[in-house]
This record gives C-alpha cells, sequence and structure tokens, in this order.
C-alpha cells in the first residue's frame, strides 16, 4: 500500500496537480483498481498484492457521427457499492456461487455540448477485476442507430518483456481452433480471448469479456511492446457495432491470482453475467451421449447418402440399443437430413432442417427411443450459411420437439469471416462468426429453441462469456480445437493441447470437446497425422478435467465393448456437479481436477499431464472428513507412454479416507482418473 501511495502522490505531482484519482480494492484487499483523468485521459491500473500488473491503460469509445468519449474528460462522480450474495446454478461445476464484490461507478464529464458524459462501472472480486462502459442518451448520442467505430480499452501490461503468454491468433480462418502458442509477449500480434500470461512472480492473469450481448467481440491486438488495445471484430460494412441511445458495453474481465491454479477456481465471469431469464428450466438436462459421429470424422461413414451413408434408421437403432444397455441418455445423430450431398462444406443453401434422406425416419427413430429411453439429439449444420438457418428455424425445432428431441448440436462451418448474410435487400454479405450481427444470431438460436425446450450446443460457436447463466439452455459449445482434429487435423492435437485449455478456453464455460477415443490407431499408432497423442487413462481424465454438462463417448460402439473395464469409468461419471475444485496444474504442464457429484456423495478426480511423465503427489483432504471411500483408480501402466504404449492401463480399487495422500505416476501425455465411491 505504501509503494502504492507513493506511486500515485509522485503521479499526480509530476503529471497534473489537478488531476483525480479514485481507488477500489477487491474485498481481501488483495487487488487494487486505481482510476484516473490524468491529462484529461481516462485510465485504470491495477496492482496484486501490492505490485504492479496493469498499467494505466487508457479507458473510451469511438463513434461515426459524433466525438469520442474518453478524450478530454475529467472524472465527474463516484458511487461506491458492496455486494456478498450467492446464488445457484440449476447445472454446472458447483451449485452455489458467491458474488462479492465492490463496486465503483466513475461518472467522467467532458466540457463540451454534445456526447459529453459517460459512466464506467468497475466491479473488483478477489479473483479479479470487471469493468463495462454505461453511455446514457444524450446530446450527440440520441438516436436509434449508433455506430461505434473504435473502442479504446486498453490492458497495459506491466513489464511484459518478463511475462510468459498462452494465446490463439483472432481474425483467422479457423475461427478458435487453432494449437495454442505459448510465448513472450514479442512474439504476439492479434490474439482471442480468454488470454492468459503469467508475470515474473508467478501472479496469473486472464483478459476476457462477460455478458457478450449485443455487441462485437473483443480481441486483443499488441499495439506499443505490452500495450493490448481492444479490438472488436467488424460488421462486413467495417462499422464494429451498431447500436442506440443508452446503451452498456459487455464486461471486459481481467481475472487474477497468485498462481495458474486459481484461475480454474474462478467464477467471475458468471458473477458478471445476468440472472436466469427463462424461469423453470427443469428440462434443461446434463447428460452423456454416443453419437453417429466418430465414424464420419474417420471416414468409415459419410454424412451424404450412399453406401458409407451413418444416418440409417437401422444404425439409429443400432446406437439407441448401445445407449439403452449402457445407460447413455441420448444419441446424436448427424447427415439424417437433405443437404449433406455434395459439397456441404460450401453449400449451405441446400440444408433442409424438416426433410430427412430416405433412409432415415424420424418418427420411427424416435419412437424407438422413446421405448428404450434414449432420446435422439438433433443436428442442424447451417455450413455457416445463417439466412437459410435463420428463415427454418422454427419449423426445424417444432419438428423435434414434436418428435422428443431437446437437445440439439448446431454447426457453423464456414472459414472466420465467411459466414453468408442476406440482407434485406436481398446482398450476399459475409460475416465473421465473431462480430455483432452473429453474436445476435446465435442466441437468437438458443432463444427460439427455449421456445421448444430444446437446449442448444453449438459448435463453431461464438465465444462463451457466461451466457449460459442468463440463458441456462446453452448448454456447451466447441470453440476450440477438439476431439475431431486429431481425426483429420494436422497437425492433431498436441499432448499439451489438454493442459492449456483448462487455463484459456476452458475460463470461458463449458467445452463438448467430445472425449473417450479409445482406438487411437485407426490409421495405426505410428501415424503422426491422425490419431489422439495420448494415453488411454487420459481419455477418461478428459471427462474430469474439461467441464462440460453433457459430454460424448465419442468413439464407436464396438471400441468400447472390446474394453468394458476402461469403459465403466465413462459410464460412471456424472455430467453434473455439486462443486469442483482444481488442485494442481501449471499452464501447458499439467492439471488436477477434484469434483464432487450433485447426486450422490462420491467424487472424482482428474489429472493429466502433457508429453512429460510426471509424478504427482494429491492429498485426499477434499472428501469429506467423516466418510471412507473405495478409490476406483484407472491409471497409466508402468510401461504406458503416448507413442507406442498408449493402452496400458491399470485399474485399482483401495479404500481411503481424507486424510490419505496419493502418489500417482503419469506417463507421457497421460493421464489418472478416479472414482471415490463413498462407503
Ligand atoms: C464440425 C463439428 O465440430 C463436428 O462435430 C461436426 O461433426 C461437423 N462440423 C459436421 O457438422
Ligand atoms: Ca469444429
Amino acid at each position: 500500500m505504501k509503494r502504492l501511495a507513493t506511486f500515485i502522490i509522485f503521479s499526480l505531482l509530476a503529471h497534473n496537480l489537478w488531476a483525480k484519482t479514485v481507488i477500489v480494492q477487491s474485498p481481501d484487499k488483495q487487488i487494487t483498481l486505481t482510476i484516473s483523468d490524468n491529462n484529461k485521459t481516462p485510465s485504470y491500473q491495477i496492482s496484486f498484492a501490492n505490485k504492479p500488473i496493469i498499467s494505466s491503460s487508457k479507458l473510451g469509445l469511438s463513434f461515426q457521427k459524433t466525438s469520442s468519449l474518453g478524450p478530454d474528460f475529467t472524472i465527474k462522480n463516484t458511487h461506491r457499492d458492496a455486494s456478498k450474495s450467492t446464488w445457484q446454478l440449476p447445472w454446472g461445476e458447483r451449485k452455489s456461487v458467491l458474488d462479492e464484490h465492490n463496486e465503483l461507478l466513475v461518472e467522467f464529464a467532458a466540457d463540451r455540448k454534445a456526447a459529453n458524459h459517460f459512466s464506467v462501472r468497475f466491479r473488483v472480486f478477489n479473483d479479479g477485476v470487471g469493468f463495462r462502459y454505461e453511455v446514457p442518451k444524450q446530446t450527440g448520442l440520441n438516436s436509434k442507430h449508433i455506430n461505434i467505430t473504435n473502442e479504446l480499452t486498453e490492458f497495459a501490461v506491466y513489464k511484459p518483456q518478463q511475462a510468459t503468454a498462452w494465446w490463439i491468433p483472432a481474425r483467422g480462418w479457423n475461427r478458435y481452433e487453432y494449437i495454442y502458442n505459448t510465448s513472450k509477449f514479442a512474439a504476439i500480434d492479434h490474439v482471442q480471448t480468454p488470454f492468459t500470461f503469467k508475470v515474473k512472480s508467478g501472479v496469473h492473469v486472464s483478459i476476457h469479456e462477460a455478458a457478450l450481448t449485443d455487441y462485437a467481440s473483443m480481441t486483443l491486438d499488441q499495439r506499443r511492446p505490452g500495450v493490448l488495445k481492444a479490438d472488436l471484430t467488424p460488421w462486413s460494412d467495417g462499422i464494429l457495432v451498431k447500436t442506440h441511445a443508452n446503451f452498456k458495453t459487455p464486461w471486459r474481465t481481467i481475472q487474477i491470482s497468485k498462481n495458474a491454479v486459481g484461475l480454474l477456481n474462478s467464477d467471475l465471469i458468471l458473477n458478471l453475467n445476468e440472472p436466469n431469464q427463462l424461469g423453470d428450466v427443469s428440462w434443461v438436462k446434463p447428460q452423456k451421449y454416443v453419437g453417429i459421429w466418430w465414424g464420419m470424422h474417420i471416414r468409415e461413414n459419410t454424412w451424404g447418402s450412399g453406401q458409407k451413408h451413418g444416418a440409417t434408421t437401422t444404425e439409429t437403432k443400432r446406437y439407441i440399443d448401445f445407449a439403452a444397455k449402457y445407460g447413455f441418455g441420448g444419441v446424436l445423430v448427424e447427415g439424417w437430413n437433405i443437404g449433406w450431398d455434395g459439397d456441404w462444406f460450401n453449400n449451405g443453401d441446400l440444408f433442409n432442417f424438416t426433410k430427412s434422406f430416405a433412409d432415415f425416419d424420424l418418427k420411427a427413430v424416435t419412437d424407438y427411443g422413446k421405448a428404450k429411453g434414449v432420446k435422439l439429439i438433433g443436428h442442424h449444420e447451417t455450413s455457416g450459411n445463417v439466412t437459410n438457418y435463420h428463415n427454418q428455424m422454427d419449423d426445424a425445432f417444432s419438428l423435434y420437439e414434436k418428435n422428443g428431441v431437446s437437445l440439439v448440436k448446431t454447426g457453423y462451418v464456414a472459414d472466420g469471416g465467411n459466414i453468408k448474410r442476406i440482407d434485406q435487400q436481398g446482398i450476399v454479405r459475409k460475416e465473421w462468426h465473431d462480430g455483432q450481427f452473429m453474436v445476435n444470431e446465435y442466441l437468437h438460436s438458443v432463444t427460439e429453441a427455449a421456445k421448444h425446450h430444446i437446449s442448444i450446443n453449438t459448435h463453431e460457436p461464438i465465444k462463451a462469456t457466461g451466457l449460459r447463466r442468463t440463458y441456462p439452455n446453452w448448454i456447451a459449445r466447441e470453440g476450440a480445437r477438439g476431439q475431431e482434429f486429431n481425426a483429420w487435423g494436422t497437425p492433431p492435437n498436441p499432448p499439451e493441447h489438454t493442459t492449456i485449455l483448462p487455463f484459456t478456453r476452458m475460463l470461458a464455460g463449458p467445452m463438448d470437446f467430445t472425449p473417450g477415443i479409445f482406438n487411437m490407431g485407426f490409421n495405426g499408432l505410428g501415424d503422426k497425422t491422425n490419431r489422439p497423442q495420448t494415453t488411454l487413462a487420459k481419455q477418461l481424465a478428459l471427462y474430469v478435467v474439461l467441464y462440460s454438462p453433457i459430454q460424448m463417448a465419442a468413439d464407436l460402439p464396438r471400441n468400447y465393448e472390446a474394453n468394458l473395464p476402461a469403459f465403466q469409468f465413462i459410464r460412471d461419471v456424472p455430467t453434473d456437479w455439486q462443486q469442483s475444485k482444481a488442485i494442481a496444474g501449471e499452464v501447458g504442464d499439467y492439471v488436477v481436477f477434484a469434483r464432487q457429484d450433485r447426486h450422490s456423495d462420491d467424487w472424482y478426480l482428474g489429472g493429466l499431464t502433457d508429453e512429460n511423465a510426471r509424478n504427482l503427489t494429491i492429498p485426499l483432504d477434499f472428501l469429506d472428513k467423516n466418510k471412507h471411500y473405495q478409490a476406483q483408480i484407472y491409471r497409466d501402466g508402468d510401461k504406458a507412454e503416448w507413442k507406442n504404449n498408449p493402452y496400458d492401463l491399470v485399474i485399482e480399487h483401495k479404500e481411503v479416507n481424507s486424510t490419505d495422500i496419493l502418489s500417482l505416476r503419469l506417463a507421457t501425455s497421460g493421464g489418472v482418473a478416479i472414482r471415490f465411491k463413498a462407503l
């Protein structure tokens, strides 16, 4: 505090005697946020445990038809507030979420006639900071059509030369589906969020946003070294955001923790979203599923019609039988509808969401499923032709609802910047997946689906920003390289991929990664391009590590039936949790999670490592002190290693309690999965 106070006094003297500075701290006083109007430039800075993290960073917005909010503004007024409450997630990593923060609303004003005032609302939690712009209706900003042409928000990282960052590029053709880079700041250009970095002291920081609605997604562009500027994804006409008088932006978020693991236990993004707007959502059901899916990715089947067509009535019934026998709630069927024949990637206009191929009978399979207690999981691939989808959406959801389908996977396969929109004049426009148009379109599909009591799992999505709190039927999404890249990606996901995901992509929310490939050698284990680069134990660990309320058992039924003992873990593992605790990990090296089932006293643990084998020592102090458990351990065998011996798996059972400490050895790209069955 002393150092900070000296710093503030010094800056007052050095720059501008009249500058105003206001401070707000986190409830535990570890985070200090300082807002200033030094040099008539609204700015903020952040320190953690008395050490600077974010240096003075500018705030502001620019418009097409009026002067910018930001430059020439000074602090006019401030309001303080504090709040401590808990609220409940209908499904999630934990049932009860604590929202404890201090709030500071800062009103900025400029000495001019028009566009002369705005506010920034700051909330400081123990796990980070969120802030949003609030721009009231006023002269110069009173129209129904206000175009934002620049967001001036900066995140100036303190001493960037000493930091390490984990990132994927922004505005690329492959959307969010890139291999993560680990680098110094000097190698960073333009990145997606969550953008995670570690400073010299070991403090970890992740920049993202919360409650992204009716606005463009924020990416980060490194200008001067360490100065990341908000770069909003534009519309096809170059405008960044089309809004209206009296608007608010999404929250800009900065999660901060003394170590890597702390980031994983943060609820900041959810806390900055609005409460559930859908009322009773008991129809939203976490579940595990299988599907007619992997067969297409490894080219045993096709989405299109013909000899190898996957989505036939017969094949679907076979999957329903398998699901019923082993306790899965749903069967995903892709390639059932007209539009898949020919070049489906480029022919999105041909997709029809109510007409099936001749060899697929929707009513017959859903009736068959009903009798066996298994639901069909629907699929709508749009190939990025969103107008074609938009126009059919109501009919498409009605048809599924009529047939008892309550979960639909959607897909927006198209290169970044190549979403096809037909405007009101009938002109074709090409949009980004993360521009404002698509932000609204994705949410439209979710709210339309809700009217039919259908949950949505979006592939090629907009990134998650915590909207599952407000719309709990937005149950999962992709938004990173998933398992499918191991079937055909070049290169496939490297061993470290799933040790970086939890600290980056997963901070945003659940991911439909689709774990559980048992046959790594569909092209031969030696194939360097197409195979999961993991051990079998690591495939099991993914169910606990990569949180999602829906989890697929992605492999073919025959590969599970060939290894029923290992499959037992997938059958047992829940997808809805009473509580979750990240207990160890370093970004890009390894990670361990413990989670307690929401519907029993059982706990589960998942741990996994990168290309390095390692020993883990895990105190079981998360277990209930008064209970005994049978630990059902699925671990790498002594000879396991991902390249040539991925299947060496040991399954062992032993009695444990909360005072025990487990010593575990993880193989190269290995893992461990444990069920602690309460006795
Ligand atoms: C990409 C999705 O991620 C994948 O799961 C799906 O099978 C294909 N698109 C086809 O829709
Ligand atoms: Ca994909």
